[in-house]
């Protein structure tokens, strides 16, 4: 598998993408597997776990204990009783080329120690795209069935696999006293097609079809319809079983994988039919290829093909690695394609402003899902591909969750080229690109409904305003009710005192708390104001730089006229190009500001917030409903005053120059190493050799939200 060229450089860099990976490897896996809602494409999620292993073996001292490595699949979902599995349910590690495979039997050869002309036989077999399952044989009856949950505990689907024609329910006198077979709960592409539309029939009969429960996919149906509460429902859904391995078993019918396999259809379980082995990588490839050729004309979906190695005594010597066993690989297809006309370019504007294009395809089946939209990213990927409404397109639908858009087959056409909209389509306020970003944002910030309950919820945030019981649930309730708008509105919200009373979940002790809580913030900190306002690089700590110099929101806001009055006057001068333009007026905009550490993306932001009058009438709103006092300096004591604190690992809710800016407003000193002159380490996941070195030292150790609870408690 290729290398991956940029690695990270540094311990730390490489700890904390470790962390973070392993924190969205687990979301993905738990969406995949417990939700059946997958987010990402699999081929984007291989991405991942692929750069996942190469930093863990690039930094090995740096793999957690919750590396995704040694984590199979998802914790099981809760309604459904848990059971450890008796041997582990791995999983197989994934190749992409036929090099890749070759390489796998190479690495089979060196671990056995084989010389070059033994042969090396393999069975190779069609990956299914279903969930596996493990069906446990006591003297011969069907006694649990088991989903692959986390790998060691899975589900108990029992009475649910009983209503599966093809798992048999007893198994013939010739078969061992304890057999667990290992394979494959499928759905066939007709069948999940007929499902989604009963489902939505019956929504639609029910009166409602927007609530229509509808999956994504074949596998997803086929994981939600065996992890069902009530067997009656897994009854009328038509699933399959395809037998592919085993677990614990007291005696083996065979000692090559082949021959296991034999007996298990013998046996009465349905097995691969194009089960195969063969003595050469060659053969095997070839084989691959001929799978892939007839996946279209499948009746299931498949998304690779499984090469193990045949004999039995090799499996059990090559062992396994992490998750998965040295004795088998899948080989994936590549992403299905198919062409498409691209009808139209939507722009939908996200939670936080991103603009992003959505094109508007003629439907197209791609491996056997119809797709209708496809994501285009950003400006820059559809000047990359060079699309117009009307052009004929190639759609990749990788590993069949979000499809893409790979080829643009339309050339010379005197169609106009699409222009990215100015303005957010959603408010009409200016969209703007900063420099050297790829994303486009809306700048209407707090009038644009798109981003209107992100930016509340930022406003009466713990760094900003700080008020107590409007949590996003509320928020959204009384946005829906049409009560706030805007940030001026929550000190409005006495006025719905009583109808709020009245609905369900408050009562007056609860209405009457958060007005208290509210109308504490009358008089605010003028930089935790401004910081709630969420104007682009206005962090916690950029605000209280500006308001230590400018003292009053006022004359912010005129630093911010000002600043729109520059950009509009300084022109580019003869022959100017627009690079030196803008460093010009960046540095015209820095020396206006005049506060060290504040540059021009501050004041270009500014400015732009200015700009927008509906952003103007959100500031004079809210100036309305309170009164911050001037800013002034308030040393706040701490138990941290004076001490030396040191910050390692990732930190989740804080960036580091905010956590440093806020141990200095504390009078801490903050340091880069541990020794023992500090007092304090602060150790986010991913936190490596500083935290041992502490641990070494006796030197408090807290995590984020320790550090967040030290900081709530200053004076
Ligand atoms: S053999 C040690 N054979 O793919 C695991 N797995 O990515 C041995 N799968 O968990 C698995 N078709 O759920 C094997 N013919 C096949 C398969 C197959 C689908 C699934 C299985 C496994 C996953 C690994």
């Amino acid at each position: 598998m290729a290398d991956n060229p940029d690695l990270p450089r540094t311990d730390e860099e490489a700890a904390a993408e470790l962390a973070s990976l392993a924190t969205g490897i687990a979301r993905h896996n738990a969406l995949y597997h417990t939700d059946d809602a997958p987010e990402i494409s699999d081929a984007a999620y291989d991405a991942l776990v692929r750069r996942n292993a190469a930093i863990e073996a690039a930094f090995p001292h740096l793999v957690r204990t919750d590396s995704p490595s040694t984590q199979v699949g998802a914790a099981p979902a809760g309604h459904l009783a848990k059971v450890a599995h008796a041997r582990p349910m791995l999983s197989l590690d994934n190749g992409f080329s036929d090099e890749d495979v070759a390489e796998f039997v190479q690495r089979v050869r060196r671990f056995l120690s084989l010389g070059t002309d033994e042969p090396v036989a393999l069975t190779a077999e069609p990956k299914i795209d279903g969930l596996s399952c493990s069906l446990r044989y006591e003297d011969r009856r069907l006694v649990r069935a088991l989903t692959r949950g986390d790998g060691s505990v899975g589900e108990d689907v029992t009475a649910n696999a009983l209503t599966i024609a093809d798992i048999p329910r007893t198994l013939p006198a010739d078969a061992p006293a304890l057999f667990e077979v290992r394979g494959e709960v499928y759905m066939e592409k007709a069948a999940f097609a007929d499902l989604n539309a009963r489902l939505l029939a019956e929504a639609e009969a029910a009166g409602d079809p927007t609530k229509a429960r509808r999956f994504a996919n074949p596998r997803n149906a086929a994981a939600g319809s065996l992890r069902q509460k009530d067997a009656a429902v897994t009854a009328a859904r038509p699933l399959r079983f395809l037998a592919h391995g085993w677990g614990e078993t007291s005696d083996l019918p065979a000692d090559t994988q082949a021959g296991v396999v034999a007996a298990l259809a013998k046996w009465g379980f349905p097995v691969a039919e194009d089960f195969s082995r063969f003595d050469t990588v060659e053969a095997a490839l070839d084989r691959y290829r001929a799978i892939e050729a007839k996946r279209a004309d499948l009746a299931f979906d498949i998304d690779g093909v499984v090469y193990k190695i045949d004999r039995l005594d090799w499996q059990a010597r090559l062992g396994t690695v992490g998750r998965a066993p040295r004795w088998g690989l899948a080989h994936k297809f590549p992403a299905e394609r198919a062409q498409t006309t691209l009808n139209a370019i939507d722009i939908q504007v996200g939670r936080t402003g991103k603009l992003t294009p959505v094109a508007r395809l003629e439907p197209v089946t791609v491996g056997g899902v119809v797709v209708t939209n496809a994501t285009l990213h950003n400006a820059d990927e559809i000047a990359r591909l060079g699309v117009r409404p009307g052009d004929r397109v190639v759609l990749q639908r990788a590993g069949d969750v979000i499809p893409q858009i790979v080829e643009n087959l339309t050339r010379d056409s005197d169609r106009a080229a699409f222009t990215f909209p100015t303005h957010c389509p959603e408010c009409g306020s200016d969209a703007v690109r900063e420099e050297g970003e790829v994303d486009i944002r809306c700048t209407g910030g707090l009038v644009c409904p798109a981003q209107r309950i992100e930016r509340l919820k930022h406003f009466v945030s713990r760094g900003a305003l700080d008020i107590d019981g409007l949590g996003e649930k509320t928020l959204i309730e009384f946005v829906k009710l049409g009560w706030i708008k805007e940030p001026a509105d929550i000190f409005r919200l006495a006025a719905h005192r009583n109808e709020l009373i009245g609905r369900e979940g408050w009562k007056d002790k609860s209405v009457d708390a958060l007005i208290a809580a509210i109308e504490a913030r009358r008089t605010p900190d003028a930089a935790r104001l401004l910081f709630g306002l969420g104007i682009r690089h206005i962090g916690a700590v950029t605000a209280r730089d500006l308001l230590r110099h400018y003292h009053t929101l006022d004359a912010i806001r005129d630093l911010a006229d000002e600043l729109i009055k520059l950009r509009e006057t300084l022109h580019p001068a003869l022959g100017e190009d627009a690079t030196k333009h803008r460093n010009r007026v960046d540095k015209a905009i820095a020396e206006r500001i005049g506060v060290n550490q504040v540059g021009a993306a501050v004041g270009q932001a500014l400015a732009d917030f200015f700009h927008e009058p509906h952003n103007r009438t959100v500031w004079d709103d809210l100036l309305a409903e309170v009164s911050p006092p001037p800013y002034r300096e308030t040393a706040r004591a701490s138990e941290v005053s004076g001490k030396t604190v040191v910050f390692t690992g990732t930190l989740e809710t804080l960036s580091r120059d905010e956590a440093k800016a806020q141990a200095e407003s504390l009078g801490a000193r903050v340091s880069g190493s541990v020794s023992s002159k500090t007092d304090l380490l602060i150790a986010g996941p991913g936190a490596g050799s500083k935290a041992k070195k502490a641990a070494d030292l006796g030197i408090r150790v807290v995590d984020e939200a320790g550090w967040l609870a030290i900081v709530a408690a200053a004076e």
